[in-house]
């Protein structure tokens, strides 16, 4: 977050792409259930930047990575359901290679004339991608003559096809990368007030660097989520058998105290939803206090809790979340995380920033309908919390001039 001195990145709309092979780096590390793909935003976020390119007359090489399957060639990753997704939402032909290095792709990325696009098989498939071997990183780049790095999310590795390639290509900054960026980077280094984060999830040990971090800028902080019970033990009060962080107490003292020294509002929830036992269908009470008694396990923020978190959302002026407020995956524990979904929705309407990042959160805005009401879903998760701990992120630095 703009405490670091910025990086003077090159942006695609200034570069002249006519006729030359654009290697472009995406993020279409999607969610597959066979081959179906699950939900399609990172592939739908890229289209702006591809749309360029065939507009400008380029010759398109993707190159991206999908699962971990660890320098092994493996069906179940195969990048091919992608290319044909790709084409039903660009409205043309996707060709596409077996590899991403060697003479197939050269071969099938030399064939290319300007407009057409070309989707290269997992990186990943080669071990070399991930511990950016400059062999590998040359031969991908002999697939294009320029670099479009447009893989928000896999900013934060440092992998061949995110730092390697960058010597041996001129490149620059896609329209997904950039607008990321602009809302990470600056709506949050220099927000409108008041500004408030609302935390969630289940570990403080993934959140520390970041709720360190954005102690220095918001004026408000909501802590909701499993994360939760570790501050409030943390505070003394009785969590009964909720999720606990024993190693963590003293971190999320430290928070807490830090907050109060920079005059920081840090909520905790007042009260909860527990369970003698998770089950979908397990019977969960409210609280009436911060305790949870003994025998029970939270696994929601409780309705006083929501009543005032979304109270405090309808008064912000910029809004980020990260985090579910409860177990979001069983409906019955997910009216905190819907609640915060649909109170920012209502605080984009009425001209409110808001900006949501990680994985889960962006599901319970898919499944509540809301990923359209906001002004920005992240498609980086690592990423986005590694920029706003204020981390330079290598695929950023390599491309730095
Ligand atoms: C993500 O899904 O966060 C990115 O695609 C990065 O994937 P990785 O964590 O496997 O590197």
């Amino acid at each position: 977050m703009t405490d670091k001195p910025a990086l003077k990145l090159k942006r695609l709309q200034d570069m002249a792409v006519k006729g030359r092979r654009a290697l472009v780096r995406v993020d279409y590390n999607v969610p597959m259930k066979g081959s179906r793909i699950e939900d399609n935003s990172r592939i739908r976020e890229t289209l702006k930047t591809l749309e360029h390119l065939i507009a400008e007359g380029a010759k398109v090489v993707l190159v991206a990575h999908l699962g971990r399957p660890k320098g092994k060639v493996e069906a179940k990753y195969s990048l091919r359901p992608v290319a044909a997704e790709l084409a039903k939402l660009l409205k043309r032909p996707v060709a596409f290679a077996d590899d991403c290095v060697g003479p197939s792709a050269e071969k099938a990325a030399a064939a290319l004339k300007p407009g057409e696009v070309l989707l290269l098989e997992n990186l990943r498939f080669h071990a070399e991608e991930e511990a950016n071997d400059p062999a590998f990183a040359k031969a991908l780049a002999r697939n294009g003559e320029l670099f479009i790095q447009d893989a928000f999310g896999a900013l934060h590795r440092a992998h061949a096809s995110t730092a390697g390639v960058t010597r041996h290509l001129p490149g620059a900054i896609g329209f997904l990368v950039q607008r990321e960026l602009e809302f990470l980077d600056r709506v949050i280094g220099n927000p409108q007030r008041p500004f408030l984060a609302v935390i969630g999830g289940a570990k403080v040990s993934d959140k520390l660097a970041v709720l360190d971090k954005l102690l220095e800028r918001v004026d408000s902080l909501l802590i909701g989520g499993a994360m939760a019970y570790t501050f409030l033990a943390a505070q003394g009060i009785n969590i009964g058998k909720s999720l606990l962080e024993k190693d963590q107490i003293d971190a999320a003292k430290a928070v807490i105290e830090k907050a109060y020294n920079k005059k920081v509002e840090c909520l905790l929830p007042a009260d909860h939803l527990v369970v003698r036992e998770i089950r979908e269908d397990g019977a969960a009470v409210a609280t009436q206090a911060m305790a949870i008694p003994p025998d029970m396990i939270g696994v929601d923020i409780g309705p006083h809790t929501i009543e005032f978190f979304v109270e405090r959302i309808a008064k912000a002026q910029t809004i980020f979340w990260n985090g579910p407020m409860g177990i979001f995956e069983m409906p019955s524990f997910s009216h905190g995380s819907r609640a915060v979904a649909k109170a920012m929705a209502e605080a984009t309407s009425r001209g409110a920033t808001t900006i949501v990042g990680g994985g889960d959160s962006l599901s319970v805005l898919a499944k509540a309908g809301l990923a359209g009401k906001m002004s920005h879903c992240s498609t980086g998760g690592g990423a986005s919390l590694e920029l706003l701990e204020g981390k330079t992120l290598p695929g950023l630095a390599a491309l730095a001039s």
